[in-house]
């Protein structure tokens, strides 16, 4: 099942769940130094520090706080373009496994849609704060309760094709939303004339592209334009191709091989030798066969907990269905390596600068500290041999003084004597 612990997106939401755990040390260390100096800096040492110190490390922490937040609104993004109605809105709802998008025969889609995760209603009981809500351009917040009110919210704005709805829909419901994806959907790519701004705005910081295209047709140059411009503006974008309403072979079984080989071989070709964006080999698994329709109708199916197939599937449509979870899968692998790669490197960059300029700091007093322990020393063995000196002087001084006394004794016994030997004589 999607989302189950073996999941390849997990190597993204462990790689940043360790790199915050990372960041926490990282915040605590540099919190402890600031305690060290604020500790120097009170007590009334000899040890003078430099006015910035305090002010560095302060500035340091802030720094590294703003990056952790960074990490923390991280995440996976996957973008998807194609014609109108080739069935993109289609695709991204069986990806999460409920109609959360609106879809329909025409130009349904208006503007840009992203859908990521929100918090569970459950979660947060003290306001209206958890569960659905929508943000239109990023302004007001608007709770929703159910998909017919989504949709039914969707429809009513109107909004310029370039503008951007983002829909935050409870985690829970979703195990993509779950593990950090965030899903956009676009206009038809034929709406537009201003593609440059398109890639601008939505897919600079895009992770993977899937381009929805239709099997009934073949590749448009509308839609190989626009890839051809996210290539100019992107390195090696990772492109899938979705063969999408591949149900509609089934009515022509005796030509379905043969288009399926002709549709492959041109999706292969436009990744690998017009866009060079991975190798002839490697494109095989970024060209699939689905059916959007099939498949969101069976996964609706199976959540209300109907045991068998949909009435009207075509023929075939279990193959579509496993091809359809073959993409994922590959689609999982591509998006979590690729943004493990990708979104932690600049961050732990700049990281790694700040600790490099707090370790120069760091050293420098360590190095002052030391001095002053040295110049300690010196006075101390300096007092010491003075010590002894005095120690040695103070001996020598006693000696002596005990020398002379003694021998002023004796010399005054030797005078009393002669004194006495005198008296006598006289006598
Ligand atoms: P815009 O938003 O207008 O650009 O179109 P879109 O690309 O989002 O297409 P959407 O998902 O709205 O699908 C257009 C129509 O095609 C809808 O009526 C879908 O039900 C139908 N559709 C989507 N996928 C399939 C499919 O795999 N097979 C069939 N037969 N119909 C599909
Ligand atoms: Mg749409």
């Amino acid at each position: 099942a999607a989302g189950d612990m073996g999941s390849p997106l997990k190597h993204f939401t462990n790689a940043k769940k360790k790199i915050n755990v990372l960041f926490s040390d990282i915040q605590s260390y540099i919190e402890d130094f600031g305690e060290f100096i604020d500790d120097i800096g009170n007590s009334d040492e000899n040890l003078i520090l430099e006015e910035e110190l305090e002010d560095d490390v302060r500035a340091a922490l802030e720094k590294i706080n703003g990056i952790k937040d960074m990490l923390c609104r991280n995440h996976m993004k996957v973008v998807f373009f194609g014609r109108t109605s080739n069935g993109k809105s289609s695709v991204i709802n069986s990806m999460l496994w409920d109609r959360i998008l609106p879809t329909g025969i025409g130009h349904t889609t208006n503007c840009f849609l992203s859908v990521a995760g929100c918090s569970d209603e459950a979660g947060s009981s003290s306001d209206s704060d958890g569960g659905a809500y929508l943000l239109c351009n990023g302004s007001e917040k608007r709770s929703i309760k159910s998909v017919t009110q989504l949709s039914h919210a969707l429809s009513q704005e109107s909004m310029s094709c370039d503008s951007l709805i983002q829909v935050f829909w409870p985690k829970s419901k979703c195990a993509l939303l779950k593990d950090d994806v965030v899903l956009v959907d676009s206009p038809g790519i034929d709406v537009t004339l201003d593609l440059d701004r398109w890639i601008d705005n939505y897919c600079l910081d895009a992770d993977v592209f899937i381009l929805v295209a239709n099997a009934e047709s073949t590749l448009m140059q509308a839609e190989k334009k626009f890839f051809h411009r996210v290539n100019e503006k992107l390195s090696k974008p990772n492109i899938f191709i979705l063969n999408n309403r591949w149900d509609a072979s089934a009515s022509e079984p005796e030509l379905m091989e043969q288009v399926r080989q002709q549709h492959l071989e041109r999706g292969i070709s436009f990744l690998a030798d017009e866009l060079k964006v991975i190798s002839k080999s490697q494109a095989k698994d970024r060209v699939f066969f689905v059916s959007a329709k099939e498949t969101l109708q069976s996964r609706m199916h199976k959540t209300q907990g109907k045991p068998d197939a949909p009435l009207g599937m075509a023929d075939g449509y279990q193959g579509r269905l496993i091809e359809f979870a073959r993409f994922e899968r590959e689609f999982e692998e591509c998006i979590s390596r690729s943004a493990t790669r990708t979104k932690f490197e600049y961050h732990t960059q700049r990281a790694s600068k700040i600790i490099d300029q707090l370790h120069v700091k760091a050293e420098w007093l360590f190095s002052k500290a030391t001095d002053l322990m040295n110049e300690c020393h010196d006075r101390r063995a300096f007092l010491l041999q003075r010590l002894e000196y005095i120690d040695n002087q103070m001996k020598i001084v006693t000696q002596r003084s005990r020398e002379s006394i003694l021998s002023l004794a004796s010399e005054a016994e030797r005078q009393v004597r002669l004194a006495m030997s005198d008296e006598i004589r006289r006598l």
